[in-house]
């Protein structure tokens, strides 16, 4: 692959070299580090004996035999690492770590092929998992040319780091695709989107009607291939302004359904219809995420230090949610020496930053919850448990209408309750076959609602005041 051309064996090997340490706890040895530039250069060992001063035999018999099982185990992902299957593998660990490779110093305006970089791109450390998710996207915007898609999911399940990680690999396999590619991060609701597009792509306005804006963006969009994201779109959502939401709509009609062939992704944690009340069936995909794979939250926790059986229950506690495994290990080191069995013994539940503030937002914002889906999830919090079954639905109206009195129609429960769904408030489960579907909690969120930690859950849509701090 042509972009791979300029990659920097030195440069890999510092990155390997940072892997070996995390796995074994030490630095690669002067003479593995020979025998792996060799092998990159495809040199056999008698070459690259007399090109280091080291007998060529025993590189072969005492260096090659333990480096190898130690790379397996590093970076093979299962498959044996050999003399000959090693620069595959380097590849592979070098495609992951594109970004610390090739464009790590990335500023507004810089190159990657033929490609223009602009905007607040974020840097990727560590990733893991989403094979799935990113060859469906992958999909979705080569071969089904969508125009518009949507990654949507609670705070801090990963939606920002999987639409750069999409972006990084898109600009490794095909450098020389796009002309630009954006990304716009929405800071807060009195952003403009217009303004902030306008910008991004040098665009000269004489007029600074809205129509006029909107007119420049489409024209530029049909000249140019563009790759943009719009990060954080939930922000929006918190404008009151109504018009200003209609020019959102009418912005994202054109941008979906245009004659050009660009693609916007966005991440937003609430569904794009709630952000700009959309009145009109948008041809956009949108892509719900999920927590990370068993497999993958397992490398990541084994990554920073913890191991043993009790990392699969941290998991499933914490529903493969990225953040919140990263906030549960740095408390596991802080506070039990590293010991996810001690942690257990201890039993409790700390929500995570990223995932509270979302249900700050979601309880605290006057409008996001109505009282039928606010007393929805009161009442799963209050009657299920980690170990009971999940409530069926017509359970659920039955106990809103007999325990909480609360007058609510069949249809205008099961909107509530799909919105929640939407928002990945609340798990559903579905027997296969049977038509029945029964709702509960993750245990995170049950907690932030039986515990209530502001004050925000019980009330009712009336007016409400959160700080500014808990909006960002
Ligand atoms: N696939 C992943 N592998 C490793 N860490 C991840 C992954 N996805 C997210 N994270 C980590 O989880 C945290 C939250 O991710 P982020 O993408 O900001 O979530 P969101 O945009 O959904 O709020 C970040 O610190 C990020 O590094
Ligand atoms: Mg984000």
């Amino acid at each position: 692959m042509d972009s791979y051309k300029n990659l920097d064996i030195d440069k890999i090997l510092e990155i390997l070299d940072e892997r070996v340490l995390q796995h074994t706890g030490r630095h690669l040895l002067k003479s593995e580090r020979v025998l792996i530039k060799g092998s990159w250069y495809g040199r056999d060992y008698k070459e690259i004996a007399s090109n280091s001063g080291y007998n060529a035999d025993y590189l072969h018999r005492e260096v090659a035999r333990q480096l190898w099982a130690m790379l397996s185990e590093v970076i093979g992902d299962g498959i044996p690492v050999k003399k000959i299957s090693l620069k595959p593998a380097l590849l592979k660990l070098a495609k992951k770590n594109y970004f610390k490779l090739e464009v790590s110093k990335l500023d507004n305006n810089c190159l990657v092929g033929k490609t223009r970089i602009y905007g607040e791109l974020p840097k990727i450390g560590s990733f893991y998992g989403r094979e799935r998710e990113i060859s469906k996207l992958k999909n979705q915007i080569h071969v089904l040319k969508r125009r518009c898609i949507v990654i949507t999911g609670v705070g801090g399940i990963g939606k920002t780091s999987l639409a750069a990680k999409l972006l990084e690999e898109i600009l490794l396999e095909n450098p020389n695709v796009y002309k630009d590619i954006v990304w716009i991060k929405i800071h807060s609701s009195v952003d403009n989107l217009f303004t902030k597009l306008i910008n991004a792509f040098d665009i000269e306005i004489d007029n600074e009607s809205i129509e006029n804006q909107t007119l420049l963006l489409l024209k530029y969009f049909q000249l140019h291939r563009l790759l943009l994201v719009v990060d954080g779109f939930e922000k929006l959502g918190q404008i009151a302004n109504f018009e200003k939401r209609l020019e959102y709509e009418k912005l994202f009609i054109q941008l979906s359904e245009g004659n050009h062939e660009n693609c916007t992704i966005i991440t937003s944690q609430l569904p794009l219809e709630e952000v700009i009340y959309a009145t009109k069936n948008l041809p956009i995909d949108s892509l719900r995420l999920e927590g990370l794979e068993e497999r993958a939250a397992m490398r990541m926790l084994n990554e920073k230090g913890l191991w043993g059986k009790e990392c699969k229950e941290l998991i499933k506690m914490h529903r493969g949610n990225p953040s919140e495994l990263e906030e549960a290990s740095d408390r596991i080191h802080r506070l039990f020496g590293g010991s996810v069995k001690t942690f257990f013994d201890y039993r409790t539940t700390v929500i995570g930053q990223l995932l509270q503030s979302m249900l700050h937002q979601q309880f605290g914002q006057p409008g996001l919850l109505s009282d039928v889906q606010r007393e929805i999830m009161i009442y799963l919090a209050e009657s299920t448990s980690e170990s009971s079954p999940p409530i069926q639905f017509y359970n659920i109206i039955e106990a809103l209408k007999k325990q909480i009195g609360l007058e609510v129609s069949i249809a205008e429960a099961i909107r509530a309750i799909e919105i929640l769904e939407q928002r990945s408030l609340v798990e559903t489960y579905r027997k296969s076959g049977k038509q029945e579907v029964s709702y509960s909690l993750q245990p995170l969120i049950r907690k932030y609602i039986l515990v209530d930690p502001f004050n925000l859950v019980r009330r009712k849509t009336s007016v409400l005041q959160i700080s500014n701090s808990i909006q960002e």
